[in-house]
């Protein structure tokens, strides 16, 4: 595990990546399209296997892929729609309360009671085109009281009609670093080259204002570079474009752009697929020329390659850090990351101390 060495003024010791996971909320676990009726499909979330199915109903869940008697993986079993059946000695779940509801062996001599087992069935709630998973610390049981959980997460929308499109990557790295990468103003002009997003030559001073908010921290809507082609193209409807970006615990980041009646809005998540790897999801959503048939694979062709291009950076980067180097993180383009790890330290101590006492504003040349 690479260290991270901070560069700070201050002298204030930073908590740096490490492989301490946020239990106890919502991560996007798969698309919810895969999930189709009597089949079974399996992902790994925080280092938990899962299995997901649809029901008869529509309804979608997640269970933790092992058969709590002994531990056969439930997707290897059978699903009627109904019941996952466990493919050992054919024990019977419903998959939403993960209760067993029968044990083909028990004969008329035993008192067993089947439903007082479970197997391990997680919160999972369909939203935006993911199965969501809510996911409790290892250890701390069934959760009962799914409406006492926080929201699900969700892409603001600001009109009745839009388009929308998603994209998904695989990162070599932990989230940490796949989130510090996320928000690191820095890279942009040296990763994400092209001759429609921006050149390195077009490198200037920036100044943005962060304002604290919940669990995170906000961008304050601003008018986002002029030296961004994306940009460019909302101004061509000539009202000011305002653009908000937030960041929220434990792995969200969200952007909201909007020029009148126009909109534009991402939700993008890191989410850990073990300890020492992740996957970032890009959902979009826009009305900006949403009646134009090509727009939704153009923009998909445009946003593919920019994560490819975080992507590629990020396996490069993998390489290097199997060789467990120092890190730094600097002022002020890496003020964000900072914070992000305050914010997580102070979640996993129960602190809830925010780093942020008030707006600031960060300086840094992009
Ligand atoms: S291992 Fe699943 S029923 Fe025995
Ligand atoms: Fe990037």
């Amino acid at each position: 595990m690479a260290r991270l060495t901070t560069i700070d003024p201050a002298g204030t010791q930073i908590p740096g990546p490490s492989a301490t996971l946020i239990y106890d909320d919502w991560y996007p676990a798969i698309r919810s399209s895969e999930l189709r009726a009597k089949q079974l499909k399996t992902a790994m979330l925080l280092d938990f296997p899962l299995v997901l199915g649809r029901r008869n109903d529509g309804s979608i869940f997640a269970m933790r892929d092992s058969c709590p008697h002994r531990g056969i993986p439930l997707s290897v079993g059978w699903f009627d729609g109904n019941r996952v059946t466990c493919r050992y000695h054919g024990w019977e779940f419903e998959p939403c309360s993960g209760r067993c509801e029968l044990i083909p062996s028990l004969s008329s001599h035993d008192h067993l009671d089947a439903t007082k087992i479970y197997a391990t069935s997680f919160p999972c709630v369909e939203r935006d085109g993911y199965a969501w998973v809510y996911v409790p610390g290892p250890g701390s049981g069934r959760v009962k009281d799914v409406d006492a959980l926080p929201p699900v997460p969700e892409l603001p929308k600001f009109s009745q009609h839009y388009r929308s499109a998603h994209l998904t990557a695989d990162l070599p790295c932990n989230v940490d670093h796949g989130i510090i990468g996320l928000m690191d103003p820095a890279h942009g002009p040296f990763v994400h080259q092209a001759w429609w997003w921006r050149s390195r030559s077009s490198i200037r001073e920036k100044t943005k204002r962060f304002e604290p908010i919940p669990e995170g921290f906000r961008m304050a809507a601003h008018a986002p570079s002029g030296n961004s082609a994306p940009y460019k193209l909302l101004g061509i409807y000539g009202e000011p474009v305002e653009t908000t970006i937030d960041f929220v615990l434990p792995n969200r980041r969200s952007e909201t752009i909007r020029c009148g009646k126009k909109w534009f809005a991402s939700l993008t998540t890191i989410t850990p697929v073990t300890a020492s790897t992740c996957r970032i999801d890009v959902i979009g959503a826009w009305n900006v020329f949403y009646y134009v048939p090509f727009v939704t694979p153009i923009a998909k062709f445009f946003g593919a390659k920019f994560v490819q291009q975080d992507q590629e950076t990020m396996i490069q980067q993998a390489e290097g850090l199997r060789h467990n180097p120092s890190l730094m993180l600097i002022d002020d383009a890496d003020k964000p990351a900072k914070w992000y790890f305050a914010l997580k330290q102070a979640r996993l101590d129960g602190s809830g101390k925010h780093p942020m006492d008030g707006p600031v504003d960060l300086h840094w040349r992009s």
